[in-house]
């Protein structure tokens, strides 16, 4: 059976004891609300990872995330973090190639192959963005411009090691935006997904993987997205940003 994941992905926000703050509510709601069977990861900006690891310590429903990583134990990379560093102070997941990495700092598919390789090679769970653009979409060719994303960054692993990556589809025109993909627009991407990596490995593995969907995902619409056969979860943004609606979402199984 594959996981139910909801990660908070809260971008570049929170100040310290803001974090703090919203990481205790968020602890304090999940033993009592959130199921059993769903895993929460908190995923904040660098800053906040200790104090949220120390937070969440305690309660097993919720495990902490890194945002981004880089492919290099240590060196002259001004600005980055590695994954030793991430996973010293308690992250046990990684969110790579999202959609705003890629287009703000150039992260190709190559870069992200060898994050992912890296990540796997901590004992860490990489969770792979992927997702088209408007104009894929409507240009028709968006389930292509996906899957190549899959193949490209992630059809070098082993059946061992492609089992142990999440993957999180995030249609760019849905981030931020308050437009939703439709439950059909997300399962018939999941599935696509998911058609994909049983084609490279098997069924069986293929459908041990947890497909997440991000894309203003929000308590009013979560219940109808998890609800779908081929979707895992979600990769929340904004709504991650408050106790209520994060923990609201991850009730929606
Ligand atoms: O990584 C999740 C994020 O891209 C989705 O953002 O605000 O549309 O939920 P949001």
């Amino acid at each position: 059976m594959r996981k139910k994941i909801v990660a908070g992905n809260w971008k570049m926000n929170l100040l310290p004891e803001e974090g703090k703050k919203l990481t205790s509510e968020i602890v304090n709601m999940a033993g009592d609300e959130v199921p059993n069977d769903v895993t929460l990861v908190i995923c904040p900006p660098f800053i906040h990872l200790e104090s949220v690891n120390k937070l969440t310590g305690d309660q097993e429903k919720v495990f902490l995330g890194a945002q981004n990583c880089h492919t290099e134990d240590s060196g002259a990379y001004t600005g980055e973090i590695s994954v030793p560093m991430l996973k010293a102070v308690g992250a046990s997941y990684v969110i790579i190639g999202h959609s705003e990495r890629r287009e703000y700092f150039g992260e190709t598919d190559e870069f992200l192959a060898k994050k992912t390789d890296k990540i796997l090679s901590a004992g860490m769970t990489p969770i792979f963005c992927c997702g088209e653009s408007l104009e894929q979409r409507e240009g028709g060719n968006y389930v292509s411009f996906v899957t190549d994303q899959i193949s490209n960054s992630l059809f070098h692993l082993s059946a061992d090691e492609i089992k142990k990556v999440v993957i999180a589809y995030e249609p760019i025109w849905a981030i931020g935006t308050g437009l939703t993909a439709s439950p059909e627009q997300a399962q018939e991407m999941h599935e696509a997904i998911r058609k994909h990596l049983a084609e490279k490995y098997n069924q069986e593995i293929a459908n041990s993987i947890s497909i997440l969907y991000g894309g203003s995902c929000k308590p009013g619409n979560a219940k109808e997205l998890f609800a779908c056969e081929d979707v895992d979860g979600g990769l929340i943004g904004g709504a991650s940003l408050k106790s209520r609606d994060f923990v609201d979402i991850a009730k929606s199984y």
